[in-house]
Parts: structure tokens; C-alpha cells; sequence
């Protein structure tokens, strides 16, 4: 046996922490090695700054099994300091790993120590300079012309360390001396911008020069001026009326020296090739009048006009460091030329539904105009069909210079497609183009992988993945197309689960959590959407707290701690938890939520009869309940658990009194109403045999097939196998008639439809008021793809999966499964393949330091080495299991 290796290294959940907002960071590292029960027993972290070997903080060796969220506890970490961090185990025989390859870690710079100040191109547009007629869309949205700022400034001599920090009011790209700085787009991302906005940090050292050197940005509108939502008299301006840049680059010098060039009064702006650029609109770039040198050259420029130092109102935001990984360009995809519209324009297929943007190439002639529409979906003419978009306009306009070989890709707005519509200037033919989707998101790491025997279901696997790329950008949003694009909670709620297998989402949380919170009502509400704006009057969605919706940071914390051991986002919003729960208590002092307060929703979207808001709420409060007395638990508040425990207890009565009939039947009698009470625990056992007896009729009634909502979908599998009908929730899984998960993939889908019905071969596409093809709702049966066919699945009783729970269904028609999941702590790997009708064999591995608890499907058993009924729990490592059906 070799020593275990640690690997992927973590600071706040981040391979590479870009500023911290904690003196405390925490630490956490996964650990490979080979042969069977094998664990850390020691670690030692090293922490050092990166530009030299000085050691700040070295841990010295700890007898600990850990590897996850250890707290930094070394001298008070200096500002504006470039780290490198590292670590060395020592496995159960003693011997050392060697340290781990050093993970960067930068401090960032406190609110207070911030020297630059906001600034902002004047609001008159300079004399001479109008916006062009056609690039206004409609009278409610204003085009207007990117704004480029740039300062020069000399260097006597090269400094050992360069950092910008930086962030905006609206969207930025920074350059110095002609060269952009990192490769994240629409930064600084979305939060309540009245509150607080995250900034980026880079190490540009190797751009600055001695001598004359320039330091500039563009901005854009994005979601603090541009156009976000679908509320189309407040659609922009959400929170100012102009983009405004801060930053800081902050010169290091070898006596120790430092020196700073801020954004203040000596900055300049002018407009330049940008027009306009707009999430919904697009973005219109005219080659002609880019700004020669604007970026490289030192010294004044003519044209330019002084910046205005700009305070924000109504409040000068926090400026704090990135929670998050940033957006980045993930994914480039070949557009295949399909055919000629009417109109004659050229339209591609990229033959996946992305969100981004495309790139362009060509050679023009200076004036030529290519205007580019996307779209989701071709209607029956086989023409762009941009209805579901409502009021996005999503075009993007380039306007060749007429230099040779020219690109053109948006940079502040994004579009949600597959289908890209370029209509070219007169005389060209499709093949002098050269066209690319770029698929942008938060770059949060994949972390899981799946892989079955059923076509189907690895396509739908795909298209989960998918619509989950599509909407996680800096916050998870419904969908990507139309002119909504918002932080929708519920959504997310029922889908945490699944993301948290696709990709790691600890650190998207955590930022998300903190805009959830942020727009929390002061009467206790929590926001439908987040980031909201709750300073204003006007918030983004009319109403906060539907159930199922405010519910979602309650359900969200807790998987966040199944998943990666944290409990940060439990301790620190606990008491927020707790004024929504008085929130719904005061206004249901009966224990039935009847009252929501502000809004209810529903099983939002299901088919077939409707079910009954009031029951649903219930369940969802009593769901909430019960989660609420297991975090208490979990931070040793026992009299809050029992209190929490309390009310989950009348919850139940008043639920049985209000919805259970005396046939048995719950209100409603919809597939939702038994999947939810018989998922959150509302139901006596007399009461439970024949809600899911019920519940298996009603799928049968169904002709077989799901009629949920959002809410009730996912626990439409989970429910079915808990009940012992594993095979009903696999016929669900398989289906391909209407309505169902198949019937989409079959009419070509490559990501998660909003609705069932979304289009039909009978009656074509749903209403255009709201049909979005790429939202993840549905997607959560994900959660049962992994935790039951593959059987990977968080124990609560050793979360973080320190403790696996792996209970496989081996399901014939499915063939093989092959599942790979990179927890916090190492690889876990499922892998099963039939051989024969009744022979399974099932391979198994558990990263050093975990456990995992094995629970066979009903009717296998192990007919390997240490046969018994009941496989035993298995150490870390490698293992194989013979499994026969009896
Ligand atoms: C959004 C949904 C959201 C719902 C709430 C829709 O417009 O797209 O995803 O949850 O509104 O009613």
C-alpha cells in the first residue's frame, strides 16, 4: 500500500479563494488510496505566501481523522496578501502523504480599506453622440452605449506583485495595458445590490510594465440597470439608472512598498462600438467606432471626457469578497448550418439548448450588418419560434469594420437557445460565416457522473445536467430565455439535491443564501425570488412567502449539511429560519396553513386535477417542522428541537382533522397530496397503507403516468420505492408517452421542460405566456437517479458522506449503471451490470475515512464470500459484490 494522497483542496468551499469576508477561513482537502480501510490520522496545513517561502501559520502536526472545514488558526491574516496553502496526511501505518500541490488563497481587502471610490460616466450623453433609432426596441427600454473608462499612469519601476481588485455596479471587463484581466464574464454577478456587491481579485503582475502603463474597463447594464423580470414597467433600472466601476490595483514593491492606483476623478470615459447591451435585448456592436488603443496606449486621448465621482444610492453597498465560484465560458458547441428561413437569413442548430451566446467570424465590408436571433425551438414552418421569450428580443447586431478577418461575441448579455438565426448582408451565403455557441454559468465544479444501459435515461440524465449549466449563473434561475431570469426559490428547492450530485454547490449556496436572506421581509417572510430588492418599494415579484417558496432556505441548509458536513449556513441563518417559522405560525394558529399570507402557488404546473393549496402547505409546514427540530438538534438548542418537535405534532393533528376523510382518502386525492404526506411523515401508520395503495392507483388511473406539479415531482420515485413499488417509479422513469420525462426527450428535447405539455404533437406549444424549455424543475428525479439506481445517497447520521448510504436498485431493464460522485471527502464510485437475468455484480468504492451502509433491494441477497441477507457496512476502498435474485 502506497500513503494516501490528499487532492482537491478547499478554502471556503473553493479550489481557489479570491478574498475572504472571515478572519476564520476553514480548510478541507479529499483523499485517494489504494487497498481497503484506509484513513487519515494526522494532517498538518501549511500556510505561506505565494511569492516566497515566509510560513504564516503551520499547523504542526494534528492527531485527526478530519479533513474537512478546518478552521485557520494562525496569526491574524493580513489584507491584500497572495497565499498558498498546503497539506500532508498521515494514514493508519503513520506515514506521511508528502504535501499536496499548493492551492492559492488570496485575502482580499476589507470594506473599510477600500481607498477607491465609485465612478460613473456623467448622465449627459457627450454632445454629438445620440443613440441610434433603431436599437430602442420599445418605449419602456432606453439603449445606451456601453461605457469604457481607462486611467494611465506611470511606473518607475516594476513592482514583485500586482493585484487588481474589482468589481461594479452593473457589469464589468477590465484590461490593463490591452490585455483583459481574468476570464469571467458578466462580473461582479448578481446580489441586492442596495446592500452589498462582491468584487474579483487577480494577479496581474505579469501585466504591468515600468514606464507608462493603462488600466481600463467596460461596463454594462446587467442586473442593476438593465433589463431582468417580466414586470415590463419596472423591467429596468432595478437598482440604478447608470453602471458604476470601483477598483483598486494595488503595487507591491521588493523594499515593501506599496502603492495604489484607485478609480477616482483622474479617470476618463467615452462610448465606444457597444451601443447597447441588454440581458433581454441583446447586444449591438458597431466595429466601426472602436476605440483605437483606448486600452494600451499611455497618455491622454482625445475624445474622453473626466468621470463623476458617483455615490450610490440610496446606499453605498457592501463591498465584500466573492462567495462564489465566477461565470465562465464552459463549453464551446459547433453550429451546424440547417437551413434558409423565409426571410432568407441562415439558420444553425447547435443541437443543444444552452445559455450564452454565439461567437461570429467573418469578412466583411466596413457597414455590414449581421443581426443574430436565437431561439429555443423551430416552429412547424421551421422558422425561429421566439414566442416564449415575450419580451426578450434576444438579437444581437454586429457591424463589420471591414478589417478582414473580424469576431464578434457579446459581452453583457446572454441569451437562452439552441437555434441561431444570422441574417446576413445581401449577397453572402451561410458558409462565409463561422458560427459557435458558447454555454456560460457559474463555474461550479461537476462533480458527478452517470451512465446507464437506457438511452433514455442517460439523455435525460444530460438534459438535467444541462438545465442546470443553463441556469446556475451567480444565482440559480428559473430559466435562461424569456424575460423572467429570476432567483425563483421553489425551483431550486426541489432540484438542491440533484445539483448537489451534478456539481458541487457549497459555495453557490452559501452566496445564494445570504441574497435569500437579504430580501427576508421584516415581518419574516422569505423571498419567492433572490436577489430581490426589499430597500425599494418595488420588489422584483410582487408578493414573498409562498409556501413551497419561502419554505426553500429552511430545505436548502439542510442539504447542504447531508452533503458537505456544514454547518455554517444553519448557524447563521437559524434565526432567520425562526422568524419565518412565526411568520407562518401567526398566521395560522389552527396548524392548518391556510393562510399564506401573501401568495400560494400551489403544486405549481401539475396536470389533471388540481391539488388542494391549503394540504400542500400543510405538509410543506410540517415538513419544515420536522426540519427545523433535526438543526436545532444539530447545534444543541435542545429546547428549540423539542419545541420544533411540538409543533411538528400538531401539525400532524390538525393535518388528519382537516384532510383525511373518513374513507382515508386526503383532500384533493392527487398523486401530489399522498406523495407528500407520505414523504414528510404526516400520516399514522393505519393511515399510511392506504394512502400509498391510493397513491398507486391513482398512477393507474393515470393510465400509468405522473400528473405532478413542482412540488410534488420529486417525491413521486422516491415515494414509489419507499413503498416497496420500485418497479412503478422505474415504469415512470422509462415512460415516453405523455405525459412524462420520455415524452420530452422523445420530441427532441436537450434540456428540462417547464411543462409536461409544453408542446404536444395535438395541439403544437403551450401558451407563449409562459413556456420555457429550459428550466430544472422536473429535473429532480435526479435525486432518486443517484440515490436509488445508483445507490450513492448522504447518511444523516454521518453526513458529508463521512457515513454512505448505498442502496442500488438493480433494475433489468436498465441493464448497467455506472456512477462516479466526487464527494468533499474523495471518489465514490456504484457500479452494477446484470450478467444473466438474476446475477448482479456490484462494484464498490468509498473514499479513505468513509463508511458506507449497504441496504439490498427486497429479493437479493450475496452469494460471494461473506453471503448473508443483509450486506454488512463496507470500509474505504474497493470491493466487489455478488448479488443473485431469490
Ligand atoms: C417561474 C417559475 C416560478 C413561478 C412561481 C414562474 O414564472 O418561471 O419557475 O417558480 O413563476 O409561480
Amino acid at each position: 500500500m502506497t500513503p494516501l494522497t490528499p487532492f482537491d483542496l478547499r478554502c471556503e468551499h473553493l479550489a481557489e479563494a479570491r478574498g475572504l469576508n472571515t478572519s476564520v477561513p476553514r480548510f478541507g482537502w479529499a483523499l485517494a488510496g489504494d487497498g481497503q480501510d484506509r484513513r487519515q490520522t494526522a494532517y498538518r496545513i501549511v500556510v505561506a505566501f505565494a511569492d516566497g517561502d515566509r510560513v504564516l501559520w503551520d499547523s504542526g502536526k494534528v492527531a485527526s481523522g478530519e479533513t474537512q472545514l478546518i478552521a485557520y488558526s494562525g496569526p491574524p491574516l493580513p489584507s491584500d496578501a497572495a497565499l498558498a496553502w498546503t497539506v500532508t496526511v498521515w494514514d493508519e501505518a503513520d506515514r506521511p502523504s508528502g504535501p499536496a500541490a499548493p492551492a492559492l488563497l488570496f485575502t482580499g481587502i476589507k470594506h473599510e480599506e477600500w481607498q477607491a471610490q465609485w465612478i460613473a460616466r456623467y448622465f449627459v450623453l457627450p454632445a454629438g453622440r445620440e443613440v441610434p433609432a433603431d436599437t430602442i426596441y420599445d418605449n419602456r427600454w432606453q439603449a445606451r452605449p456601453a461605457d469604457y473608462l481607462r486611467r494611465s499612469f506611470e511606473l518607475a519601476e516594476r513592482p514583485v506583485r500586482a493585484t487588481l481588485y474589482v468589481t461594479a455596479l452593473g457589469l464589468y471587463e477590465a484590461y490593463l495595458n490591452g490585455e483583459r484581466v481574468g476570464a469571467d464574464v458578466m462580473a461582479p454577478g448578481w446580489t441586492d445590490y442596495h446592500r452589498r456587491v462582491e468584487y474579483q481579485v487577480h494577479d496581474v503582475t505579469a501585466l504591468v510594465r515600468d514606464g507608462g502603463n493603462v488600466l481600463g474597463a467596460i461596463l454594462g447594464e446587467g442586473w442593476y440597470s438593465g433589463r431582468v423580470g417580466h414586470n415590463q414597467r419596472r423591467a429596468g433600472n432595478h437598482y440604478g439608472g447608470r453602471p458604476a466601476l470601483l477598483c483598486e490595483l494595488r503595487l507591491h514593491y521588493a523594499d515593501g512598498r506599496v502603492e495604489t492606483v484607485a478609480s477616482d476623478a483622474d479617470w476618463q470615459t467615452r462610448q465606444g462600438p457597444i451601443c447597447y447591451s441588454d440581458f433581454l435585448m441583446g447586444e449591438q456592436y458597431d466595429a466601426r467606432l472602436e476605440l483605437d488603443g483606448w486600452a494600451t496606449s499611455p497618455g491622454e486621448l482625445p475624445g474622453w471626457q473626466p468621470v463623476e465621482v458617483f455615490v450610490p444610492d440610496p446606499a453605498a453597498p457592501l463591498v465584500e469578497a466573492a462567495r462564489v465560484q465566477p461565470a465562465r465560458e464552459v463549453a464551446v458547441l459547433p453550429a451546424r448550418f440547417l437551413r434558409l428561413a423565409r426571410s432568407g437569413a441562415a439558420i444553425f442548430d447547435l443541437q443543444q439548448n444552452i445559455a450564452g451566446y454565439v461567437r461570429l467570424a467573418v469578412t466583411a465590408a466596413s457597414g455590414d450588418r449581421f443581426v443574430i436571433r436565437h431561439a429555443e425551438m423551430l416552429d412547424a414552418d421551421g422558422e425561429l419560434y421566439v414566442a416564449n421569450l415575450r419580451h426578450a428580443v434576444a438579437t444581437d447586431i454586429f457591424i463589420a469594420a471591414g478589417r478582414g478577418r473580424e469576431t464578434f461575441k457579446p459581452r453583457f448579455t446572454f441569451h437562452g437557445f439552441r437555434y441561431v438565426e444570422v441574417t446576413l448582408p445581401p449577397g453572402r451565403t451561410p458558409d462565409s460565416v463561422t458560427l459557435e455557441g458558447i454555454a456560460i454559468q457559474t463555474d461550479t465544479p461537476v462533480t458527478g457522473e452517470i451512465e446507464t444501459g437506457s438511452a433514455l435515461v442517460n439523455r435525460l440524465v444530460s438534459n438535467i445536467f444541462w438545465s442546470q449549466r443553463d441556469n446556475f449563473l451567480s444565482v440559480p434561475t428559473d430559466c435562461p430565455q424569456r424575460d423572467e431570469r429570476y432567483g425563483w426559490t421553489a425551483d431550486a428547492q426541489v432540484f438542491w439535491k440533484t445539483a448537489a450530485y451534478t456539481m458541487d454547490c457549497a459555495a453557490f449556496l452559501t452566496k445564494w443564501m445570504l441574497d435569500i436572506a437579504d430580501g427576508q421581509s421584516p415581518d419574516g417572510a422569505f423571498p419567492d425570488v433572490a436577489p430581490t430588492k426589499p430597500l425599494n418599494p418595488y420588489r422584483l415579484t410582487p408578493q414573498p412567502g409562498a409556501p413551497g417558496w419561502g419554505d426553500a432556505p429552511i430545505i436548502m441548509a439542510w442539504q447542504h449539511w447531508l452533503a458537505y458536513a456544514d454547518r455554517e449556513l444553519l448557524e447563521t441563518y437559524y434565526p432567520a429560519f425562526e422568524r419565518w417559522m412565526e411568520h407562518i405560525a401567526r398566521a395560522n394558529p389552527d396548524f392548518v396553513r391556510r393562510n399564506a399570507v401573501y401568495n400560494n402557488y400551489g403544486d405549481w404546473l401539475s396536470i389533471g386535477p388540481a391539488s388542494d393549496r391549503a394540504l400542500v402547505a400543510t405538509a410543506y409546514w410540517h415538513h419544515i417542522a420536522d426540519l427545523m427540530e433535526r438543526i436545532a438538534g444539530v447545534l444543541g438548542r435542545r429546547a428549540d428541537a423539542a419545541r420544533h418537535a411540538q409543533l411538528a405534532r400538531c401539525i400532524r393533528e390538525a393535518f388528519a382533522q382537516a384532510f383525511i376523510g373518513p374513507d382515508g382518502r386526503l383532500s384533493g386525492d392527487t398523486q401530489t397530496a399522498y406523495l407528500l404526506a407520505l414523504d414528510f411523515g404526516l400520516l399514522a401508520p393505519e393511515h399510511r397503507q392506504a394512502a400509498a395503495q391510493r397513491l398507486v392507483a391513482l398512477i393507474r388511473e393515470a393510465g400509468g403516468h405522473l400528473q405532478t406539479g413542482f412540488l410534488g415531482v420529486r417525491h413521486l420515485c422516491p415515494v414509489l420505492t419507499d413503498i416497496g413499488r420500485p418497479d412503478l417509479a422505474v415504469d415512470l422513469l422509462l415512460k415516453d408517452t405523455y405525459p412524462s420525462w420520455g415524452f420530452s426527450i422523445r420530441h427532441g428535447a436537450t434540456t428540462i421542460w417547464e411543462r409536461w405539455d409544453g408542446w404536444t404533437p395535438e395541439r403544437g406549444f403551450q401558451s407563449a405566456n409562459m413556456n420555457s424549455f429550459n428550466h430544472y424543475a422536473y429535473g429532480s428525479v435526479g435525486e432518486w437517479i443517484w440515490s436509488r439506481i445508483a445507490g450513492i445517497d448522504t447518511d444523516p447520521a454521518a453526513p458529508g458522506y463521512r457515513g454512505i448510504l448505498m442502496r442500488p436498485l438493480f433494475e433489468e431493464r436498465l441493464g448497467h449503471v455506472r456512477a462516479r460522485y466526487r464527494s468533499h471527502r474523495g471518489d465514490i464510485e456504484s457500479v452494477w451490470t446484470f450478467q444473466g437475468k438474476d446475477d448482479v455484480v456490484w462494484t464498490v468504492r468509498i473514499p479513505p475515512g468513509c463508511t458506507a451502509r449497504i441496504g439490498l433491494p427486497r429479493g437479493w441477497r450475496r452469494v460471494d464470500g461473506d453471503a448473508t441477507h443483509e450486506a454488512p457496512a463496507l470500509a474505504s476502498g474497493h470491493h466487489q459484490l455478488h448479488l443473485r435474485r431469490s
